[in-house]
């Protein structure tokens, strides 16, 4: 590996074990009758006990530790004294900052048994981002990535929202470029090995417009469809891609 990012890769490696770490832990508790306030306290403390700093925590006044997204809701939700029940999906999104450097990461859980179209939704969404993911190497285009994902999900009937998209990631939080999740192969610029960036689509089972509610941050459906996500953090290398936030199982 090329030393000029050798040490952003480490670094972004140790924020996304804790960042994934707390989502391992918050799996333990997605189940029916859990607030989603505990699911934020869970992070919180997960992510300050391996010595890291929840990024969302007031992050341009976003009031908790991390995001949890129930059902219609496509992202941003706000964790409160909501109680998950049978049935629901729940996304819930951390980002660990250790050491200046940014791990986000986020996966969609089902509480208890949720319907079979539920289920193909939340499946579609974790394979549609690991299809891209998986071509992910330097000298593809941006469009590569939006076009896999869009061409994956529209072939399952579902639809790609246009209006939340990934992006770079580092010692900043949100940087360039943004990673769309839709698009057209052979466009857009092309990737360099040493990027890191996020790929975080958020699919739906009906149309793909949103609207954001008058708190100002929780992002639903215009429909009202269920919505499900998934987010990697990801670094570029010459050959291939690393991902910085995977599951410990
Ligand atoms: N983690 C989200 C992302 O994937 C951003 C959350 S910002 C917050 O980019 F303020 F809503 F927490
Ligand atoms: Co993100
Ligand atoms: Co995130």
């Amino acid at each position: 590996m090329s030393e000029s990012y050798k040490e952003a890769f480490e670094k972004t490696r140790s924020a996304g074990i804790i960042a994934a770490g707390a989502l391992d832990e918050v799996a333990k508790i997605a189940h029916p009758g859990t607030r989603t306030d505990e699911i934020d306290k869970l992070c919180y403390e997960f992510i300050n006990d391996h010595g890291a700093y929840s990024a969302p925590l007031f992050y341009r006044g976003f009031p908790k530790s991390c995001c949890t997204s129930t059902n219609h809701v496509v992202c941003h939700g706000i964790p409160s004294e909501k109680v998950l029940k049978e049935g629901d999906i729940v996304n819930v999104d951390v980002t660990a900052l250790k050491d200046g450097w940014h791990g986000d990461t986020s996966r969609t859980f089902e509480i208890g048994e949720v319907s079979i179209k539920a289920k193909k939704l939340v499946k579609t969404t974790h394979d549609a981002m690991m299809k891209a993911i998986k071509i992910v190497k330097e000298d593809i285009h941006l469009g590569d990535i939006g076009d896999i994902i869009q061409s994956h999900v529209e072939a399952e009937g579902f639809s790609v929202v246009q209006d939340f998209c990934g992006h770079g990631i580092g010692q900043i939080f949100h940087k360039e470029p943004n990673i769309l999740h839709y698009g057209k192969k052979g466009t857009g610029e092309k990737i360099k090995a040493g990027m890191i960036f996020t790929i975080e689509p958020m699919i739906n089972i009906g149309n793909y417009e949103t609207k954001t509610l008058n708190d100002g941050w929780t992002a639903v459906t215009k429909d009202k469809s269920l919505s499900a996500q998934f987010e990697h953090t990801v670094g570029v290398t010459k050959d291939g891609y690393e991902i910085f936030t995977l599951p410990k199982n």
